[in-house]
């Protein structure tokens, strides 16, 4: 008998729009995890607050963050063979393609051909090939717990818990380093009405990881005349796209927001005042600065050991919520809010 292959059956699929009638609903799709569930657990945004005096807080207690630095096998045979360090766009450049080819995958698809291919190679005694795709099984079983099962990446009910309670209306919101945007989607979800300046140097952003990012994701965010709770859609958001370096930008004070998610790690210590700069000179008078960081944990260590030929390509630390709030405190913000999302920490804060 024919069978329907999965991906046509999951296109008819992507043609449903969810309304509010779908909330509490949650379902795995090939690629991700749509996720309308409440952000009331206890899983989102927990040990909120740790620290209840930045001024008492010093890097002789909570020690350096840690660097991150098994690099990617690309990035070394790149230097070999140009002799020199491959420079930083380049590394987002591999880094953008890389990752955002895991995003794009049918995970378990994936899976199943390099399990079929460790038996094909284990029947031929084909060593190198049997651990190449021992290798990939695992990385796709690791992806798919993380990305699909438990969505730590866009962590969506975190990000909710993370930006609910501002006083904000129709916001004008600037992303750093925006990649594929998602944040600054969610946020929009949440405070209806608002314009995204999302910028990245990198212009497979804009066309691809931004560009294609699929129109079928349900957003739980708000519904702007009544407050009540809504679903939106990336068609239905005001969003720019800038393809410039951050430190080239020339806006005056006309945010009320900015956001990066996993950029200021990326900043070694002599450009962390740079980095923290950036996200105070477009802000309006009382603006705020949202910023998170991948967190210092086992589970963070082991993701860029297993995956660091797909993600390692530019500088990295990995850090505590502490050494995040600590950066911020030295560089002139007042910490309104911090805490741990699921596999970042994140400060809501204001320059002081
Ligand atoms: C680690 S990624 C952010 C994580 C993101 N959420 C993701 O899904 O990949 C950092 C992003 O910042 C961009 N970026 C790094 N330095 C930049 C700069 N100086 N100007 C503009 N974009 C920059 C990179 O191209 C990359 O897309």
């Amino acid at each position: 008998m024919a069978t329907t292959p999965i991906s046509t059956v999951y296109e008819v699929e992507q043609q449903r729009r969810f309304t509010i009638t779908d909330f509490g609903h949650t379902e795995l799709t090939p690629t991700y995890r749509v996720d309308l569930r409440s952000n009331h657990t206890p899983d989102v945004f927990h040990d909120a607050n740790p620290v209840s005096d930045w001024r008492k807080l010093s890097w002789n207690t909570i020690g350096r963050p840690y660097q991150v630095e098994r690099w990617s096998r690309d990035k070394r045979s790149w230097e070999r063979e140009n002799q020199q360090e491959m420079p930083v766009k380049t590394c987002w450049e591999q880094f953008n393609r890389s990752f955002q080819s895991m995003f794009d995958t049918d995970v378990i698809a994936a899976r199943r051909n390099a399990v079929a291919g460790l038996g094909n190679a284990l029947s031929r005694l084909a060593l190198h090939k049997a651990w190449e795709s021992l290798e990939e099984s695992l990385q796709w079983t690791v992806w798919n717990r993380i990305h699909r099962v438990e969505d730590a990446v866009w962590d969506p009910r975190g990000k909710r818990a993370l930006f609910e309670g501002l006083d904000l209306h129709k916001p004008a919101v600037l992303f750093l380093g925006a990649a594929d945007g998602y944040e600054a989607m969610q946020f929009l979800a949440m405070y209806p009405g608002g314009h995204a300046v999302l910028v990245d140097y990198d212009d497979y952003c804009r066309t691809d990881r931004f560009g294609k990012f699929p129109e079928a994701y349900p957003f739980v965010g708000n519904d702007a005349t009544t407050g009540s709770p809504r679903v939106w859609y990336r068609d239905e958001m005001n969003i720019d796209f800038e393809v410039a370096d951050i430190r080239d930008l020339r806006y005056g004070k006309e945010f009320d927001v900015v956001i990066s998610i996993g950029l200021v790690e990326h900043f070694p210590d002599q450009y962390k005042s740079l980095a923290f700069d950036m996200h105070r000179r477009f802000l309006k008078p009382g603006g705020i600065a949202i910023i998170t960081t991948p967190r210092l944990q086992l589970e963070s260590k082991l993701f860029y050991t297993l995956f660091a030929d797909k993600m390692n390509f530019a500088y990295r630390e990995l850090m505590d919520v502490t050494h995040l709030g600590l950066y911020a405190y030295e560089n002139g913000f007042e910490i309104l809010r911090h805490g741990r999302i699921k596999a970042h920490n994140a400060i809501v804060t204001r320059p002081r």
